[in-house]
């Protein structure tokens, strides 16, 4: 089957809308033109309606791990003491990053539980950190972390609030002035559906005037942040293609409106959920915590991610597998950015053929009809 015809259902990169596929094979522009710092410009301010707030913006041509990493470098040093909340796998990636650049306290809660809020109180009441790490929308396990209460407990004692937004930020209900986060990151190939490649940061007054100036050369978070508030440029030369495929992308999202979308993905999260329950499959992180824009589910007994195989060659429906000590055990699915009913429907017809030829016993239609409900 073609590529084009693929059911692309992952939790990132996600389905790019054709509409942002053309601005691409536009031809090559000098990054350093009116008509490119123009482009830039207009990135930065719909980059701010995502974010929702008008903290500075650093754009980095780098994936979601080079924000992560400009945030943890310029941030802390080696004397500086930050805790790790950590429930998964990107968590635990702000815990290995500060373990290398600063005094790193990891505090670790089992995957696809909640951090509990009085361990986390009680870490920090031992004093003298200078940031709170969180990932907010824990992709590995589908979980939505309480942010607003992490965020209140960081600002109790006077510590910067670094949010991996990756796949919350443009998705989910995300307020960063009300939370008190200094540093929040976004990511292309999530929320917004554009290429894989560029990543962005949203910046406090705080947290530029508490960030090292010779902490990292590339990556580093004064220059960024300056270059683009005075002359809407960054500091080297960005990923020249990729840039007007990302306005574009902010573009659909501000058409859409923030609030519109989030409610979108809210539906289609909810409807998710809702059609694994009618096939009889569980969720593995706490249904509470559950994330909209990303679903984990357990396989049931009998099946295994042989499953995924069974789903991509017969019906060309593509969902996550899992990482780490639940791989194999979990699958998942992305219902970000440009994802319709129409996606999840194909994709949950896929999954209930799959399921059915595997020998897992449900109600034919269950999952779909499920799905009917929200639509
Ligand atoms: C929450 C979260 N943080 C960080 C990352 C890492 O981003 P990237 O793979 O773009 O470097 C991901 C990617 O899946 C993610 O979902």
């Amino acid at each position: 089957m073609d590529l084009e015809d693929n059911v692309f259902m992952l939790p990132g990169p996600v389905k790019i809308h054709p509409r942002i596929l053309r601005v691409m094979s536009k031809p090559s522009v000098a990054h350093r033109s009116p008509e490119f710092t123009e482009v830039i410009g207009d990135i930065r301010d719909l980059l701010k309606y995502m974010f929702d707030s008008d903290n500075d913006v650093a754009l980095i041509s780098g994936s979601g791990t080079a924000g992560m990493d400009m945030a943890i470098s310029n941030l802390f040093g080696k004397d500086d003491k930050v805790l790790n909340i950590t429930n998964g796998k990107f968590g635990e990636r702000f815990g290995e990053l500060s373990e290398m650049y600063s005094n790193s306290v990891a505090l670790d809660f089992p995957w696809g539980k909640p951090p509990n809020l009085e361990d986390v109180a009680a870490e920090l009441e031992k004093g003298d950190f200078k940031g709170v790490t969180l990932c907010h929308n824990e992709t590995s396990t589908g979980l939505t972390n309480p942010a607003p209460e992490i965020g209140a407990l960081a600002k109790k004692h006077d510590a910067l609030f670094v949010m991996d937004g990756i796949t919350s930020i443009g998705g989910l209900d995300v307020k960063l002035d009300e939370w008190g986060v200094d540093v929040a990151l976004m990511g292309s190939q999530k929320c917004l559906g554009a290429p894989a490649g560029i990543s962005a940061l949203s910046v406090s007054e705080r947290a530029m005037e508490e960030s090292y100036d010779d902490a990292s050369y590339y990556l580093n978070l004064k220059k960024h942040v300056t270059k683009m508030r005075e002359k809407s440029q960054t500091p080297w030369t960005p990923a020249v293609p990729l840039l007007p495929a990302l306005r574009e992308s902010l573009l659909m999202l501000k058409e859409e409106g923030l609030l519109n979308r989030i409610g979108r993905i809210a539906k289609l999260g909810q409807a998710t959920r809702a059609a694994v329950k009618a096939l009889g499959i569980d969720l593995f992180p706490e249904r509470e915590y559950a994330s909209n824009t990303v679903n984990a589910m357990l396989y049931p007994e009998g099946i295994d991610d042989s499953f995924r195989d069974i789903l991509k060659k017969k019906h060309n429906v593509i969902v996550g597998g899992a990482q780490a000590h639940i791989k194999g055990k979990v699958f998942r699915i992305g219902t970000m950015g440009v994802c319709t009913f129409t996606d999840l429907m194909a994709c949950f017809g896929g999954i209930e053929s799959t399921l059915k030829e595997m020998g897992h016993e449900f109600e034919e239609g269950a999952g779909t009809g499920a799905i009917v409900e929200y639509m």
